[in-house]
């Protein structure tokens, strides 16, 4: 198979964990018989330095024209002090718009070789963890009007949470099917004791659900849910909610595997388009130190196989190999414990291609 990848190194320490990535692919690509064409964009702070604006209508463009997109990270310090609207994080809301990236999946995994990392107690998360977020990414209050105005007190600032009915419906759909896919449970999540918009997002996911009989559907609310994510998280399995229940949730859910610098995402538009990504940000404290841990990068690319390609052997071909290196005891410091000697981002990379060559 012949696959046409839109990548946006970014800032920090996106270049450098999309370099080994493209390294992983590359060898996955010489395992299996398929190639790799890799159109490189600029997008986040990066992109502002160049062109003026976070998001180049070029990178837009690219990134249409292409079966998929690889993104690192955007955003650093340099780029603080920006108004809001400039600042290089909105290159992402921009790219999930445009690019119609509605549905973001947010694997929480506890690799058992890490579990000592998880900061809660071993026998909360005994026998693994193993959740998804499926995160709501292109409606809501992300998205609502927004603005200024006076009030009785003073000026004023408001966001507005609203969901369409449709919108609700096709994210639900996704839960629903990944679910069948896994334990057939959803959980869904919403505020619906206090907010309009909350019933008729609880409203439509029972409608959807009510079409997937195999599935057993929850409704939580968020406040619950927050705590119940630390109390008891293995009752998780698909977790379906808002955009930004979702991206407080899938925040804490990582938190709990212990190495935010493990974990992947996709975003999926209609059809099989997506954009994969690691889950943590651009780190400007560490870039271009070789301290990067990789692995959230080259486990989105195995994602973007599954999902976007349909190549799941060569996903899970990617995701033994990260085991492998980790069962070898290679750690990048961020999940090294103390008196362990870390290894570098290049060498991570390196061990990955490698077990893969080997597999
Ligand atoms: C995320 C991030 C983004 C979000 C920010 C950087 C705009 O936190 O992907 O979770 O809030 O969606
Ligand atoms: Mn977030």
């Amino acid at each position: 198979m012949n696959m046409k990848l839109a990548v946006i190194p970014g800032d920090g320490i996106g270049p450098e964990v999309i370099r080994e990535t493209l390294k992983v692919l590359d060898e996955v690509g010489k395992q299996y018989g398929h190639t790799f064409e890799y159109t490189k964009v600029l997008a986040g702070g990066c992109a502002i330095d160049v062109h003026g604006q976070c998001l180049p209508q070029e990178t837009i463009d690219i990134c249409k024209a292409s079966d998929a997109v690889l993104l690192g990270a955007v955003g650093g310090w340099k780029w603080d002090n920006l108004p809001g609207n400039e600042r290089p994080e909105m290159a992402l809301l921009g790219l999930r718009k445009e690019l119609g990236l509605f549905a973001n999946l947010r694997p929480a995994l506890l690799f058992e070789v890490l579990a000592d990392a998880c900061p809660l107690k071993a026998e909360i998360v005994e026998g693994g963890l193993d959740l998804v977020v499926v995160r709501e990414l292109t409606g809501g209050i992300y998205f609502g009007e927004k603005g200024l105005k006076d009030t009785d007190l003073g000026p004023a600032a408001y966001d507005v949470e609203q969901y369409a009915e449709e919108e609700v419906r096709r994210i639900a759909e996704v839960a629903f099917d990944m679910a069948m896919k896994r334990s057939k449970k959803v959980a869904s999540v919403d505020k619906a004791n206090v907010l309009e918009s909350s019933r008729l997002w609880r409203r439509i996911v029972a409608e959807v659900g009510e079409r997937y009989p195999e599935v057993e559907l929850n409704n939580l609310y968020i406040d619950n849910a927050a705590m119940q994510m630390v109390r008891n998280p293995k009752q998780f399995d698909v977790i379906v909610t808002s955009n930004i229940f979702g991206d407080i949730l899938s925040d804490e859910a990582s938190m709990i595997t212990g190495s935010i610098g493990m974990l992947p995402s996709a975003s999926l538009a209609k059809g099989n388009f997506g954009m994969y990504e690691p889950v943590h940000g651009s780190a400007p404290d560490i870039a271009g130190a070789d301290m990067a841990n990789p692995m959230a990068t080259i486990l989105s690319a195995a994602m973007m196989l599954r999902y976007t390609f349909g190549l799941g052997k060569e996903a899970d071909a990617i995701e033994a190999a990260v085991k492998k290196v980790l069962a070898d005891g290679h750690r990048t410091p961020d999940i090294a414990e103390e008196g362990e000697t870390a290894i570098g981002t290049a060498k991570t990379g390196d061990l990955i291609a490698a077990a893969i060559k080997m597999a």
